[in-house]
C-alpha cells in the first residue's frame, strides 16, 4: 500500500464516521412510542368509519323507528359495535355482506332505504364496499381541514349535506319539510339567520331556536361548520 492509498482510505473511514454521526443525531431526538396512536393524517384511499361510512348510515339507515336502537329486523346501525354485532358485513367480503347487499340491490321490496327514501347513490355504495374490502376496520386518522378551498360541488354537497342530512331530508316526506337535495334549496337555508327556522347556519351550530342537526347525532366536526361558514361568507356559490 502506498502513501495516497492509505490516505484515501482514511479519509473514507473519516467521512464514514463523520456520516454516521450526523446520521445517527435525529434518533436520539426519537420522541418515543407515537402519544396518540390516532394522530394520524388521513389517507385519501382508507376508508375511516367515523368519517365516511357512520355518517350515510346515520342519515339513511339509523332514523328514528328504523336502524337505530329499535333494531328492525334486529339490525342496529347507529355504532361501529352495533353494525359489527348485527352480523351484516363480512370483513372482506361486500358481495357477501347484507349491508352491501341491500343497499345495491334492483328489488324495490328489498333495496335499502326503502322507497320512497331515495337509495344511496354509487358514492355512497362506493364507501360501503371499500370499507367491506378494506377489512371493515374503525380506523381513525387526523381530518387535515381545507378550509380555503371550499366548493359546493367538492365540499358542501358530498362531504357535508350528502354525507350527514341528505337521508332524513329529501324526497315528499323530508324531515320537518326542509328538503336538502340540491344547491338552491341549500343555498336558500343558508340564506336563513340562524334562529329562524330552516336556517343551516343556525342548525350546525345549534343556535337558540333552532333544532340541533344532525339530528340527535354528534354536532359536526369544527372542520365542515368553519367550510359551511365560509361557503356561506362566500355568497353560498354553486361552484
Ligand atoms: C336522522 C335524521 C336527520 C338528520 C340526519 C338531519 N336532520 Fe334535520 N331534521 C330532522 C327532523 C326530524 C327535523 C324536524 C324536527 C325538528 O325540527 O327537530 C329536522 C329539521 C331540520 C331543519 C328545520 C329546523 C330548524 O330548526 O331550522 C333544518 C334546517 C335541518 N333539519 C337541517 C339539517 C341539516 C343541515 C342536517 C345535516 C347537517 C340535518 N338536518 C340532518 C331530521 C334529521
Amino acid at each position: 500500500m502506498n502513501r495516497t492509498t492509505v490516505q484515501i482510505i482514511c479519509l473514507v473511514l473519516l467521512i464514514g464516521l463523520i456520516y454516521t454521526g450526523c446520521k445517527h443525531e435525529p434518533d436520539e431526538l426519537d420522541p418515543g412510542p407515537d402519544p396518540d396512536p390516532t394522530d394520524h393524517p388521513c389517507d385519501p384511499d382508507t376508508i375511516y368509519f367515523e368519517m365516511d361510512v357512520l355518517p350515510i348510515l346515520l342519515s339513511s339507515c339509523a332514523k328514528s323507528g328504523c336502524h337505530d336502537a329499535t333494531a328492525q329486523d334486529g339490525v342496529r346501525l347507529d355504532s361501529y359495535n352495533a353494525v359489527m354485532s348485527s352480523s351484516v358485513v363480512r370483513p372482506g367480503r361486500p358481495d357477501d355482506s347484507d349491508l352491501y347487499e341491500v343497499v345495491t340491490e334492483n328489488d324495490p321490496d328489498k333495496i335499502m332505504p326503502p322507497p320512497p327514501n331515495a337509495p344511496l347513490d354509487q358514492a355512497q355504495q362506493e364507501i360501503i364496499r371499500k370499507w367491506i374490502t378494506q377489512g371493515a376496520q374503525n380506523l381513525f386518522c387526523d381530518d387535515l381541514c381545507d378550509t380555503v378551498n371550499v366548493t359546493f360541488s367538492g365540499t358542501i354537497w358530498p362531504q357535508i349535506i350528502q354525507a350527514n342530512c341528505f337521508g332524513c331530508h329529501n324526497g315528499a316526506g323530508a324531515s320537518g319539510g326542509v328538503r336538502l337535495e340540491n344547491h338552491s334549496h341549500i343555498a336558500a337555508a343558508a340564506a336563513i339567520p340562524a334562529g329562524q327556522f330552516g336556517s343551516l347556519w343556525g342548525v350546525v351550530n345549534h343556535a337558540a331556536g333552532n333544532s340541533p342537526m344532525p339530528q340527535n347525532q354528534d354536532k359536526l366536526s369544527d372542520c365542515k361548520i368553519t367550510q359551511i361558514r365560509k361557503w356561506i361568507d362566500d355568497g353560498s356559490p354553486d361552484n
